[in-house]
């Protein structure tokens, strides 16, 4: 058991680096960083006629954070994200005492650009916002939140559509925090308490030291052994 901890520690420490972060929202410092893959899972009404199922994965690469509607408040924060024509992505983070959540997703597809035989050349529009008991995203002050696997965000309007996210690490409300880099993860694998840092850091140098004291007491006996051995 505390192995285990000790190593999801170790693991945590492993991630703190993040260099190439894809987005980030600056007040003075930078206050949002988030990197993910998405994917919206959606329907349409296709120009013959048919209605269909796509998964269209947001192209990284070609999207730009739109500082002039992102923010970073006391309480609440936004990410948004355009890229090629009119499809833009947003992202609002809620905080309250030793916590923050992702609460809202929002993704707004311009179908001309985006679908090669769309009927309609409106906008498709997929919102998610968290559910009341849902701690999928809870994360405690001043931690990152870290996820590889896939997690999939139910539209909230009931028409079927879906946000899957994958390769998950954000943070959010940091406060004069200069760094570009994400701070220690809280890992949707983890059944995480920020508490258990201190005593799992504690309970790793105790292990260190009996380690090295057992290393120091099995090479000394080996060394009179050995002297012993010499005299005779
Ligand atoms: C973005 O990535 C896609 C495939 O991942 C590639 O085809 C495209 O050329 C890249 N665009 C830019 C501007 O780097
Ligand atoms: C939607 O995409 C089409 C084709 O790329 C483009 O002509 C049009 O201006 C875009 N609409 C908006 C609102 O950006
Ligand atoms: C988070 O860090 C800030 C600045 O270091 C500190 O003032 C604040 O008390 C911390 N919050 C929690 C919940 O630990
Ligand atoms: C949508 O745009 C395509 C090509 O730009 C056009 O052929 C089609 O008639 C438009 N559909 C509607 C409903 O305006
Ligand atoms: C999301 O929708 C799928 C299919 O409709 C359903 O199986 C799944 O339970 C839903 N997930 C949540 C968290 O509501
Ligand atoms: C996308 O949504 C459709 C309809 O809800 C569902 O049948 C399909 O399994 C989803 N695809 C993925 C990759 O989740």
């Amino acid at each position: 058991m505390k192995l285990i901890v000790i190593l999801a520690i170790i693991l945590c420490y492993g991630r703190v680096n993040a260099d190439d972060i894809e987005w980030i929202v600056y007040k003075d410092s930078p206050c949002l960083l988030a990197d993910m893959n998405i994917k919206a899972n959606f329907s349409y009404n296709a120009s013959d006629s048919s209605v269909k199922n796509i998964l269209y994965e947001i192209p990284k690469n070609l999207t730009k954070v739109d500082s002039s509607m992102s923010y970073c408040n006391e309480s609440e924060s936004l990410l948004a994200v355009n890229w090629s024509n009119g499809n833009r992505f947003e992202v609002s983070f809620s905080k309250n005492n030793k916590s923050y959540e992702l609460s809202k997703f929002h993704i707004s597809l311009n179908a001309s650009d985006v679908l090669k035989d769309s009927f309609d050349n409106g906008t498709i529009e997929i919102m998610y916002e968290r559910l009341i008991n849902d701690s999928s995203f809870d994360t405690p002050a001043n931690f990152s939140f870290h996820c590889t696997r896939e997690q999939i965000l139910n539209s909230t309007k009931n028409d079927g559509f879906s946000i899957i996210l994958s390769q998950v690490q954000f943070e959010a409300f940091r406060s004069n925090n200069k760094d570009k880099k994400f701070s220690l993860a809280k890992d949707c694998e983890s059944n995480f308490k920020p508490d258990i840092v201190p005593i799992a850091v504690g309970l790793s140098l105790i292990a260190l030291i009996i380690i090295v004291l057992i290393a120091y007491i099995v090479g000394r006996r080996r060394q009179q052994a050995r002297g012993y051995l010499n005299i005779m």
